[in-house]
C-alpha cells in the first residue's frame, strides 16, 4: 500500500458539559492512504464528527497528532493553514445548513475558486459549469438560489464545492444519510467515480453498514471515543470481531440477507 496520506495519532478530546466530562476522543488512531476511502462508523455520539471536525481543525484537540501530506496540520497556521484548507475539503449532511439557502449555486462554487485563487474572474463562469457538469448537473442551474433546488442537487452542488479546490482528501459527514434511497445512490456513484477518475480519498462517515460496504475499502468503528475494531470493509461486516461491530451488523437485517 501507498505511503499513508493522512495520518491520524493518539487523538484526544474531553467536553465538559453540565457538570459531567465525555471522552469524544480517547487515544483514536487512523491513517488514509491516497485512493482508498476509510469510513468511520459507530453509535451515535461514538465520536466520529469529533474527529472529523479536529481533522479541519473546526474542533480545538487536547492531545494527539495529524500528519497529512507530510505537513503537521495542528502547527499550521495563517497562510500556511489557509492552503491546506484547500486540500482538504468536507461535505456534511445537511448542506443546507452549510449553505446560505438565498446565496445562488454560482456564488456558492465561486467562493472557493476566488478564495483559494484557483481560477482568475473572468475564468470562473467556464469553470463554474464544469464542476456543475463533474457533478452531473446542468451548468443552468448556476443561476438559482440553494433553497431553490432539491436535496439531492444540492448534495451535488455541496460535493462540487468540495472538489472545486482540487482537494487532496474529502471528509464525508453522514454526507447522504439525509437523501431518501433512490437519490443516495445516485450520490455514491457520483463518490466512486469521482474516486475512480482522481483517486481522491475519503474519510467517510455513516452509521449504514449498507453504504459503508458500498463505499469503503477499509473501516474503524468507534464506540465511546475508542476505535474497537478496524479492517476491510467486506471482512469487517460479513464477520464482525467486536460487540460493538456486532451490535451494528445485527441491527442491519438487509445485509445479512445480502451477504
Ligand atoms: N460541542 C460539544 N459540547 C459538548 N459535548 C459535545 C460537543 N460535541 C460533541 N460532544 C459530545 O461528544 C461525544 C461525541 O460526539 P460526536 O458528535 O463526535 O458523535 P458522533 O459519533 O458524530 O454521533 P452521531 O452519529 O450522532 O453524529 C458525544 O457524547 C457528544 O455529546
Ligand atoms: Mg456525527
Amino acid at each position: 500500500m501507498s505511503a499513508p496520506l493522512l495520518v491520524a495519532s493518539n487523538l484526544q478530546k474531553r467536553f465538559d458539559s453540565r457538570g459531567r466530562t465525555v471522552a469524544a476522543l480517547d487515544d483514536v488512531n487512523f491513517e488514509v492512504a491516497p485512493g482508498e476511502t476509510l469510513a468511520l462508523v459507530g453509535p451515535s455520539g461514538s465520536g466520529k464528527t469529533t474527529a472529523a471536525r479536529a481533522l479541519m481543525r473546526l474542533t480545538e484537540l487536547d492531545g494527539g497528532d495529524i500528519h497529512f501530506d507530510g505537513e503537521d496540520l495542528l502547527g499550521l497556521k495563517g497562510a500556511r493553514l489557509r492552503a491546506v484548507r484547500a486540500r482538504l475539503q468536507m461535505v456534511f449532511q445537511d448542506p443546507r445548513a452549510a449553505f446560505n439557502p438565498r446565496a445562488t449555486v454560482a456564488r456558492v462554487l465561486d467562493d472557493p475558486l476566488r478564495i483559494h485563487g484557483i481560477a482568475p474572474r473572468g475564468e470562473r463562469p467556464e469553470a463554474i459549469a464544469q464542476l456543475l457538469q463533474r457533478v452531473g448537473l446542468s451548468p443552468d442551474l448556476a443561476s438559482r438560489a440553494i433553497h431553490e433546488i432539491s436535496g439531492g442537487q444540492r448534495q451535488r452542488v455541496a460535493i462540487a464545492r468540495a472538489i472545486a479546490t482540487r482537494p487532496r482528501l474529502i471528509v464525508l459527514d453522514e454526507a447522504v444519510s439525509a437523501l431518501d434511497v433512490s437519490v443516495r445512490g445516485q450520490i455514491l456513484e457520483l463518490l466512486l467515480d469521482l474516486q475512480r477518475s482522481e483517486n481522491i480519498p475519503y474519510l467517510f462517515i455513516s452509521h449504514d453498514l449498507g453504504v459503508v460496504r458500498a463505499i469503503a475499502h477499509r473501516v474503524a468503528i468507534m464506540d465511546k471515543g475508542r476505535i474497537v475494531e478496524t479492517g476491510r470493509a467486506a471482512e469487517v461486516i460479513a464477520n464482525p470481531q467486536s460487540d460493538t461491530g456486532q451490535a451494528l451488523v445485527a441491527a442491519a437485517p438487509k445485509l445479512r440477507h445480502r451477504a
